[in-house]
């Protein structure tokens, strides 16, 4: 098979095909308009549309795969650091000892930000989303540093970002509590030293427990990248138009914000917290979830691309026992999760639907365990999909058979008509 054929308006037209490496076919649609004289495909939510080709992230969504650059999300989970699978995303393969080295002490010497724009903490609400100020302040980096296009400046915006977004997240939850910011230190890992930021106090000292560095490695790795999901692909279309690298990665970041995609970790522990105070009855919520007058989603379930079990919620699940067990802390949040999956993937609707638990399921209670609060969640899931975001960017820049992207429309609105002065209106 080498072309497709369409039949329209009584004409014949091949269209090539493009295959990809793991055998995934599309339909070369490039030249549609032009050979039918002007005519369109039409796919609302892009859920048949494939926007670029990639060699960064293959999903098999009906076998539940998830691999970067050809490694498997639980080879990587299991034994690398998050530094590392930045740089494989980011550049192709996992790096050598002497790239790690120098990866890793370029990421760690770049995490200070600019003193001004400490200023900017102070002007916001302490009620202020952490969102709000990640996407503004990483917005504001390019207000800082320049934004030049040659290999070399760009390599040092990708250091720069990697290194400084993860201050700006622990000064946000300092902002947030109240506290005084507390800078980053060179000894430590890019997990430590985030984690040192979030919760070492001038009044005390504080030691990364090992176990919560782990948890927060492997979370950090699992959220890593998920090819063309609405974030990733925001990003790739603002930084269609040539705009650099951190305003193209701001607008990510707000993309993920929303509740139906990355906001999902935050709502999924208010929605397990609102059945906890409503006496915990699953039943209840799982049927209202299923009635389509009620405008309410089980969060954390369901996934455009997976209609198996997500991988990384496989993971997670499991590790939620581990990290809870070994912190010697007990969640009643994590049994009425278990309970409501148990419920739910039992039911026809859920089932017919292939709807599993997603990521955001169960990564909110390893947070909690770890001390993070609710409103950060969402920012963590942008720090681990930073690297993922950076890949994109530099992948589509360096094609040079990119266009800015621009999609067509139906229009469905008035046809022409007269503008009529205000009294006869
Ligand atoms: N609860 C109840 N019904 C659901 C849910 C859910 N969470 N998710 C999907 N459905 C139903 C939906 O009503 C539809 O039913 P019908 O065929 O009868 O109309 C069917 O399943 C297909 O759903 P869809 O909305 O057409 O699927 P989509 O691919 O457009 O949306 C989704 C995917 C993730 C936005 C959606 O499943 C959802 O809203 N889930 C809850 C929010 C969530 O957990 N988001 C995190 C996604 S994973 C991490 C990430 O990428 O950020």
């Amino acid at each position: 098979m080498s072309s497709a054929r369409l039949t329209y308006d009584g004409k014949e037209y091949d269209l090539a095909l493009i295959e990809g490496t793991e055998g995934e076919v599309g339909i070369d649609v490039q030249a549609l308009r032009k050979v039918t004289s002007g005519a369109i495909t039409y796919d609302p939510g892009y859920g048949n549309t494939g926007s670029c080709s990639s060699a960064i992230t293959f999903i098999d969504g009906e076998e539940g795969i998830l691999r970067y650059r050809g490694h498997s999300i639980e080879q990587l989970a299991e034994r690398t650091r998050f530094i590392e699978v930045c740089y494989l995303l980011i550049y192709g393969n996992l790096p050598t000892e002497d790239q790690l080295q120098r990866f890793g002490e370029q990421v760690t010497r770049h995490t200070l930000i600019h003193e001004d724009m400490k200023k900017f903490f102070e002007g916001y609400p302490q009620t202020a989303h952490p969102m709000a100020i990640l996407s503004s302040m990483v917005s504001s980096l390019s207000a800082y540093y320049p934004v030049g296009e040659d290999e070399e400046g760009m390599d040092l915006n990708i250091v720069r970002l990697l290194a400084k977004a993860k201050t700006i997240a622990a000064f946000s939850h300092k902002k947030s509590m109240g506290q005084p910011v507390v800078y980053p230190r060179n000894d430590l890992s890019y997990t430590q030293n985030f984690l040192h930021m979030m919760f070492a106090l001038p009044v005390e000292p504080y030691e990364v427990s090992p176990v919560v560095d782990e948890a927060l490695n492997m979370l950090l790795i699992l959220h890593a990248d998920h090819e063309q999901n609405c974030s990733t692909a925001t990003v790739r279309m603002v930084g269609s138009s040539a705009a650099n690298l951190f305003v193209s990665i701001s607008a990510g970041i707000n993309a993920l914000w929303g509740p139906l995609h990355g906001g999902a970790n935050q709502a999924v522990i208010e929605m397990l917290e609102h059945i906890r105070r409503d006496g915990g009855d699953y039943k209840k919520y799982v049927d209202k979830a299923k009635d389509k007058a009620d405008p309410f989603r089980l969060m954390g379930f369901g996934h455009r691309v997976y209609k198996n079990y997500d991988p990384r919620a496989k993971l997670l699940k499991g590790a939620a026992d581990g990290v809870l067990s070994e912190l010697g802390v007990s969640d009643p949040l994590l049994d009425i999760a278990r309970e409501l999956e148990r419920i739910a993937l039992e039911d026809e609707y859920f089932v017919e639907r292939n709807l599993y638990p997603n990521v955001d399921f169960y990564s909110g209670i390893i947070y909690r365990a770890m001390g993070i609060p609710t409103e950060m969640f969402t920012v963590m899931f942008a720090l681990g999909r930073l690297p993922g975001w950076i890949a994109h960017w530099k992948e589509m820049r360096a094609d040079a058979t990119t266009r800015i992207h621009r999609p067509r429309q139906i229009y469905t609105g008035e046809n022409v008509r007269e503008v009529l002065p205000v009294s006869e209106r």
